[in-house]
């Protein structure tokens, strides 16, 4: 038998309490991996170490907007397992869909972009500071976003802080090669998880339906572990020369604009 992708990996998955981060968490222990779950719902992130196995899984209390408990989470890590391979962050909100006219910059834009951008930066400094000064060949990943590359999948603001992470993922890539640690960014479209559920009042059903009907890519409906199989691939020693990639799980939605099919003669 094969050995486990991510054998001996230590790996941190910030938002791993529910949707993606969940179910990267599972597939990066069923690979192999020490996972510490870093969110801030206690109560689901608890029930997830339980049902990995506290063996292979802890949970951190970790608010991704406050720099100090990220640096704390990698503290912890470092003292209880000795190391980190592995820095994943996929903390993220969607906010509600509102006009640019009537933004409230205070509390939709800056809450968007303290999760999701400076919650990213946050981790991307502080676990690769460890990898550093550890000599660690790292793997830091992001989650962005089909709102990365495209305008009109998310509101202003989401989509805002999707295409500033992809920049700065790409902006520190060459600075982070130089100590050998890859950083790249998973792009997923559509999920039905408690985050796109929750903001459109919608049923997990009604999400993969409509979803599955704008997609290029027919019979299949995207799930939480796709796209925890590309930061898989991103997280092992299978994507070892790849850096700065932003790695798309969209089925050629953000790429493919079907214009010649409407132009008649
Ligand atoms: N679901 C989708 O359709 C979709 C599509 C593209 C990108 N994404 C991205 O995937 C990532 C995960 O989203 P999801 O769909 O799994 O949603 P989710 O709501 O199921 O999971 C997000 C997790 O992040 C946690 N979180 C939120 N704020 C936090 C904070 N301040 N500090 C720490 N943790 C925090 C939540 O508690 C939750 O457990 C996000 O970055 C999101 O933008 C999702």
């Amino acid at each position: 038998m094969s050995k486990p992708r991510l054998e001996g990996k230590v790996a941190i998955i910030t938002g791993a309490a529910s949707g993606i981060g969940e179910a990267a968490a599972r597939l990066f222990a069923e690979n192999g991996a020490i996972v510490i779950i870093a969110d801030i719902q206690d109560e689901m992130g608890n029930q997830i170490v339980a049902s990995i196995g506290p063996e292979k899984a802890s949970y951190r209390h970790c608010d991704v907007r406050d720099e100090e408990q990220v640096k704390d989470t990698v503290a912890y890590t470092l003292e209880k397992y000795g190391k980190l391979d592995i820095m994943y962050s996929n903390a993220g909100i969607l906010g509600l869909p509102c006009s640019i006219l009537e933004m409230d910059l205070a509390d939709q834009f800056n809450n968007i972009m303290a999760i999701n951008l400076r919650g990213a930066a946050a981790a991307i400094k502080h676990g690769a500071r460890v990898m550093v000064e550890r000599k660690i060949l790292g793997s830091i990943i992001c989650t962005a976003s089909v709102s990365a590359s495209i305008g009109g999948a998310g509101p202003h603001s989401y989509t805002a802080s999707k295409h500033a992470l992809v920049g700065l993922i790409r902006s520190v890539s060459g600075e982070l090669g130089k100590y050998g640690i890859r950083i790249n960014c998973v792009s997923p479209y559509a999920v039905a998880t408690p985050m796109t559920c929750s903001v459109y009042n919608l049923d997990p059903s009604t999400i993969e339906a409509s979803s599955s009907a704008l997609s290029h890519l027919k019979g299949i409906v995207l799930k939480a572990r796709h796209v925890a199989e590309a930061a898989l691939f991103l997280a092992s020693d299978e994507s070892a020369y790849i850096s700065g990639h932003n790695l798309t799980v969209d089925g050629a939605f953000s790429v493919f604009n079907n214009v010649t099919s409407t132009i008649r003669r």
